[in-house]
């Protein structure tokens, strides 16, 4: 293929964008967006402050913004997310207990239920681990509502949307021999022997300037339980041929496992990137010129 989608979809799989609404009426970024990419995820759009700013009121003008854009054009579209600790509307991050609990799981039916067909894979979870050795949950008002609120969610979102793929996502979850793929990969693994519906688990993969030696291991790993593994938000810091090798290393990693379906990177030109000015870590410049790393993911597709 001559594009990240087409090539991607030669293979099976899809290769995406996280796109944001408030630039739909730029012409470069949408060119960019129509021609290589055949799937989106909404950067700030789907998440709980944007859907539920008033508890009890849903907004999705931004949402569908995207969704809209994408459907009309063929491409798949990854909902991110129906929790997290993070982007919280004002009213849920004063709540906590039981009230928190029914809000989560009034909010996860609302949204997941609003997309229904619309959106093949939804991020139900969002970074619910901690980082460093222990393994263990991160601490948040969600955490604090009980142990149990990782598969309540994710049992909520299956009754919503049965034909969704429902997926954990987190970062620092790349590395086989990280304490917290451990614990991600415990839970999945309890998931699956008490027939709580997870699907898939998303590899965030925001890299420095280097990839871990053991990425395809973890890729395998999560494989083997049964689970799809979807690489969410990728991007990568450097520059020129270390960068491009890089994006390389990710993508045969990706396609060396079946259940490897699809790769998204977190924006498309370097100045849409949320890194950006610290890094430049997309796969086209400012200008929206093809950088060495676009070169390399093509050619590895
Ligand atoms: C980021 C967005 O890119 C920013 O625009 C926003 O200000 C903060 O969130 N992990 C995630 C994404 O799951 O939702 C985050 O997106 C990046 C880290």
């Amino acid at each position: 293929g001559t594009t990240l989608g087409a090539s991607a979809a030669e293979k099976g799989r899809y290769f995406g964008a996280a796109v944001a609404a408030g630039r739909l009426g730029d012409s470069t970024y949408v060119n960019l967006l129509n021609r290589e990419f055949n799937s989106v995820t909404a950067e700030n759009e789907m998440k709980m402050d944007a859907t539920e700013p008033n508890q009890g009121q849903f907004t999705f003008t931004n949402g569908d913004r995207i969704v809209n854009h994408a459907t009309a054009r063929g491409m798949k579209v990854r909902g991110h997310t129906l929790a997290w600790h993070a982007q919280q509307p004002g009213w849920m991050q004063r709540m906590e207990g039981s009230a928190l609990r029914s809000a989560l799981v009034n909010h996860v039916s609302r949204v997941a239920s609003y997309y229904r067909g619309k959106v093949f894979t939804w991020d139900v979870v969002n970074e619910a681990f901690a980082d460093g050795s222990g393994g263990g949950r991160r601490d948040s008002n969600l955490q604090r509502t009980g142990n149990d609120w990782i598969e309540v969610a994710f049992r909520t979102a299956r009754t919503a949307d049965p034909g969704a793929k429902l997926c954990y996502n987190d970062y620092n979850i790349d590395s086989w021999s990280a304490a917290k793929t451990q614990g991600v990969y415990r839970m999945v693994q309890d998931f699956k022997s008490r027939g709580v519906p997870i699907d898939c688990v998303g590899l965030q993969s925001h890299f420095g300037t280097s990839i871990p030696g053991d990425y395809l291991t973890t890729i395998q790993r999560f494989a083997a339980l049964g689970v799809d593994v979807q690489i969410t938000e990728l991007d990568i810091a450097g520059s020129g041929s270390q960068q491009a090798d890089n994006y390389r290393r990710v993508t045969q990693a990706c396609l060396a496992v079946a259940r490897c379906t699809g790769i998204t990177v977190w924006g498309i030109r370097d100045t849409d990137s949320w890194r950006y000015p610290n890094d430049s870590p997309l796969l086209f410049d400012g200008s929206g010129n093809k950088k060495a790393a676009y070169t390399a993911v093509l050619n590895a597709l």
